[in-house]
């Protein structure tokens, strides 16, 4: 019989407590036996619901660490962004394997750290690259690994934040000042899609190029005579960002962000929002006038070491959420809605009255808002369990996310952050180079010498 794998969650917060529910779908399989969170509310509610000792209950993941002993097989590390890598470093060094939260570094220095770290503890690392795991995903890249589309040319993928995500995440919330949080817009919504690319193509990154601003959000864009806070203001009514239009008309639209100020209070009732909204609740503040520092929209191209391309359009502030996808092969082409959950593949069939054949495949699933595996399309509980299967020694799935592979992109997007900034062609290469990602030999000699030479 396999072992089951134990598990101690670091930062019990929304993401690693979503991942830790794997343990009540298969206790047989995965358990969680600790926690270690600074905030006393979270630890408690953690330890009643997995029904493990105090023993086993810790302030920080540093108090953890403090004890010098691996009391666990793994951990579910869901801290916020910037405290990853320090959180992740001790832990790694104690022998744990983990499921790490992305973005799992903030710059390259502390993520090619967290790499060395890795490696030399021959720890096994998967990154929530949960979208992977979406079925969505896995069917395209399926269909790619088939060879039906033949050879890709070019990736066309957009991220569509809507106007609610968008203000409760990266204008009010937690990734709305990228100094404060270490995050810049794409790495906190596309490393994902990022990743996504990557993984699909199938190549490695070479070259990558951005451009993008703060179009709708910057404070000198604040509506003449509006209030600091939405409650207070004469466009209460009327603002497309209105926090009692978003929070209030809809008290569980994005609850778990917005509702965190007031969590201790088991089912607050629309005045306990409401007061909060007036009180000190972030989510309260006027989106021209709450400290927002972050662009709005980002264009990047990538150019892999084959020659083929792709092009990521994240955009904030759109009526609808949605991922779309268009890939084009040399034999046909995938094109997609991940919300909508449905693909159109189309070959080339020059014998065809239109010149090509379609069909459309259905995964019968709503996107973001499913519900059995978690959100992103089924992808949470999935990668999860995968992770799990891997430690009880089984061979990975397609999806699965080396830490190796993790790398590709982050760099890519860190790299976009100073392309964008620096308003240039980046060269990805000699980085993965350095740091012994990728292997002089493992490209072709001409393409490689055109691209480390294009710097
Ligand atoms: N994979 C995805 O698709 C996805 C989606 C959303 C968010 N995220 C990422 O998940 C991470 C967690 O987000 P969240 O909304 O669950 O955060 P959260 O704020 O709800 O939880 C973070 C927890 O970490 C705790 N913490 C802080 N310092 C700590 C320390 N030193 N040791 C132990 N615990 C500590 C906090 O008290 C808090 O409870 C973020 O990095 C976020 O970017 C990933």
């Amino acid at each position: 019989m396999t072992k089951q794998v134990t598990a101690i969650i670091v930062g019990a917060g929304h993401r690693a407590l979503l991942y830790a529910s794997f343990a009540e779908m298969q206790p047989e399989r995965f358990k969680i036996i600790g926690v270690a969170d600074p905030n006393a509310f979270r630890r408690k509610e953690t330890v009643e619901r997995f029904g493990f000792g105090e023993d086993t209950c810790f302030e920080s993941a540093e108090a953890l660490a403090a004890t010098g002993k691996k009391l666990a097989d793994c951990i579910i590390n869901g801290t916020m962004d910037e405290d990853h890598v320090p959180t992740s470093v001790p832990l790694l060094r104690l022998g744990y394997d983990m499921l790490l939260e992305k973005p799992f570094a903030i710059n390259e220095t502390e993520m090619f750290y967290l790499l060395d770290v890795a490696r030399e503890n021959n720890a096994k690392v998967m990154i929530c690259h949960v979208l992977r795991y979406a079925p969505f995903y896995r069917a395209i890249k399926d269909i790619l690994l088939s060879g039906e589309i033949g050879e890709v040319i070019a990736l066309r993928m957009s991220e569509l934040v809507s106007y609610h995500h968008a203000a409760v995440s990266f204008i009010r919330g937690k990734w709305g000042n990228s100094d404060l949080c270490g995050a810049p817009f794409l790495l906190a919504k596309c490393c994902h899609d990022m990743d996504l690319m990557i993984w699909l193509k199938g190549v490695k990154p070479a070259e990558i190029t951005s451009q993008g601003s703060d179009f709708q959000f910057a404070e000198f864009k604040k509506p003449a005579g509006s209030a600091d806070r939405c409650l207070d203001c004469a466009y209460v009514d009327t603002c497309d960002y209105s926090a009692k239009g978003h929070y209030l008309d809809h008290p569980d639209r994005w609850a778990f962000y917005v509702w965190d100020a007031i969590e201790h209070i088991e089912n607050p009732t629309l005045a306990d929002k409401e007061a909060s909204l007036r009180g000190n609740n972030i989510h309260g503040r006027c989106v021209w006038n709450c400290n927002h520092k972050n662009i709005d929209h980002q264009l990047t191209t990538v150019n892999f070491t084959d020659g083929s391309t792709g092009v990521l359009n994240l955009i904030a502030g759109t009526a609808k959420p949605d991922r779309d996808i268009h890939i084009v092969g040399t034999h046909g082409e995938i094109q997609g809605s991940f919300e909508s959950a449905k693909f159109t593949v189309r070959t080339i069939v020059p014998s065809a009255p239109t010149g090509y054949e379609e069909r459309v495949v259905d995964l019968h699933m709503a996107g973001d808002a499913s519900g059995a595996f978690g959100v992103h399309g089924g992808g949470d509980i999935r990668m999860v369990e995968d992770f799990v299967a891997i430690l009880e020694g089984n061979e990975p799935s397609i999806s699965a996310t080396s830490l190796d592979d993790s790398i590709l992109g982050h760099l890519a997007v860190f790299k976009a952050e100073e392309a964008r900034k620096e308003r240039r062609v980046v060269n990805i290469l000699p980085d993965l180079v350095r740091h012994g990602v990728l292997r002089n030999s493992d490209m072709d000699a001409e393409v490689y010498k055109r691209i480390m030479n294009a710097d």
